[in-house]
Parts: C-alpha cells; structure tokens; sequence
C-alpha cells in the first residue's frame, strides 16, 4: 500500500502525546452515548485508539491504517478481542458493517484526495452518522518547514537530495474542506483552525519520528540526526502546529 511516508511505530507511540492531547477535544466534540460502533480512521500505533475505547464501554471501535508496522503495533497494544484493526487506505475504504461515526486525529493532511477521502467515509457512515476529526491545516508547521527548507536551499549537496521532490502534506483549509464535505454527501459540514504550539520534551527525536519525515526519507541515515538537530535550534523547541477541525454529518434516512 502506498502512503506519503513510513512510520517507527513505537517510537511514535512514545512520542505521541501531543496527538494525545489534540485528541481529546476531537472526541469530546462526538459527545458519544457509550453504545456505539466507531472508526478510527488512521489509528497509528493504538495509543489514540485506547482513549476512544475508554469512551465506548458498551460499544465498538473498528480502526483502520495504512502502514502495516503502525497496524501491527496497534494490533498488539490493543488486543485483537478489544479492536478490529484493518490494514486498508482510507481513500479506498471496505467495512463489513456501517459504523455510527467516524473519529480522525492527525491523519487527513498525509491523505492528497480529500474527495476521494471524504466520500469514503460519508460511505462507511450509517444515515445520520457523524464525523469528528482533526488534521494540520493551511499553516501547520509552517515555521518548522521554513526551517528544513532554509538549511536544504543554503547546501548544494543537500538540494542534491531534493531534486523533483514533491512535498506530500495536504494542509487544506476551511472553504475548501467544507465544500468538499458537502460534495462528498455530509451536511451540517463546518471545518476551522485552530494555532496548537507544541513544545516537545526531546524536540530532536520529536522532529525526526514526526515531523521531518518526508525530508528524512529523501537523506542518507547518516545525516537525519544532525539534520533534525539543525532544523530544531532554528525553531527553538516551538513547533507552530495549526489544526484544523472538522464535523459534520451524513443526511438521516429519508422518511416515507
Ligand atoms: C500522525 S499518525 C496519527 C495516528 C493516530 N491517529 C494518532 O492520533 O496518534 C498518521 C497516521 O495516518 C496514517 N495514514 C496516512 N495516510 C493514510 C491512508 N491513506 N489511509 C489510512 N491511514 C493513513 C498513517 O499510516 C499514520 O499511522
């Protein structure tokens, strides 16, 4: 399965607790029964997914992700008797059942199609069901990728690394993904931003599990330390995380 890039799953799993937090007001806002079957769509390494099971004492979680070592990960802190984790893109989406509602953290600006995206998910929700999500948005970590930028556009051997390179973040923004929503079939669609200044603990493995990622993945081994730790003395331990949030619902049954 193609995806904008491989994860260390435990690694990020340890790290993570920046996404952590950023999740909870993203489930508070599904204000859920505790009874219902819910997808984490781009669960990771199952740290995020324990919470949303925490909140679903009577009900369900299927969860679904792309990378096979995050899927794997998932599957062994979560326990297969306690969550259903399928390794599938979410933009090409097959559950066995219609779910109540759908949870995302931290996921959507990895995915390039939000049309495809979104009519997967308005697909995987039963009538009436609803959508609670965060993902970067326009401006996320704008400073931190200035940072990366400047020190590859002042090193001839760096740009080396960098020729065709395609940046592969997807930081939309409100209109667009409101429209977008309503494309895909959901109504009552409303998306905003919201700045999230992060300051990690150990900003240089944060910066090389999280954020500097696809950068990484264009440099020898040998150079991503030194690479991470360049990029992290020019932002001074803030990152200038924006995310943008998401709900919305699909239509209820028509009657009669
Ligand atoms: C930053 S992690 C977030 C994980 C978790 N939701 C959290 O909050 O910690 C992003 C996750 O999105 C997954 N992902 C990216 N593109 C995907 C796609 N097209 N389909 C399914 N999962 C995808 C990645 O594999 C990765 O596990």
């Amino acid at each position: 399965m193609r995806t904008a890039r491989s994860w260390d799953a435990s690694t990020y799993h340890t790290l993570s607790g920046p996404q952590a937090e950023m999740a909870e007001a993203v489930l508070d806002r599904l204000a859920l029964s505790g009874d219902e079957t819910v997808l984490d769509a781009g669960c990771g390494s199952g740290r995020v997914t324990a919470q949303l099971v925490e909140r679903l004492p009577h009900g369900r979680v299927v969860a679904v992700d792309a990378d096979a070592g995050m899927v794997e990960h998932a599957r062994a802190t979560l326990g297969e008797d306690c969550v259903e984790v399928h390794h599938q893109d979410l933009t090409a989406l097959s559950l066995p059942e219609p779910v109540d509602a759908v949870f995302s953290n931290a996921v959507f600006h990895w995915i390039p199609d939000h049309d495809a995206l979104f009519a997967a998910l308005a697909g995987a929700l039963r009538p009436g069901g609803r959508l609670s999500a965060q993902c970067g948005g326009q401006g996320n970590v704008a400073g931190v990728q200035a940072a990366a930028d400047a020190l590859v556009a002042a090193d001839p051997v760096l740009q080396r690394h960098f020729a065709g390179w395609g940046r592969p973040w997807n930081f939309a923004g409100t209109r667009e993904t409101q429209d977008r929503l309503r494309a895909a079939g959901f109504v009552e669609a409303n998306a905003w931003l919201e700045p999230w200044p992060v300051r990690p603990e150990d900003p240089v493995t944060y910066l090389l599990t999280i954020c500097l990622g696809p950068y990484l993945e264009r440099l020898p081994e040998g150079e991503h330390a030194a690479f991470a730790a360049a990029v992290a003395e020019r932002v001074g331990g803030e990152l200038d995380y924006v995310r943008l949030n998401i709900i919305a619902r699909v239509p209820p049954e028509a009657i009669g």
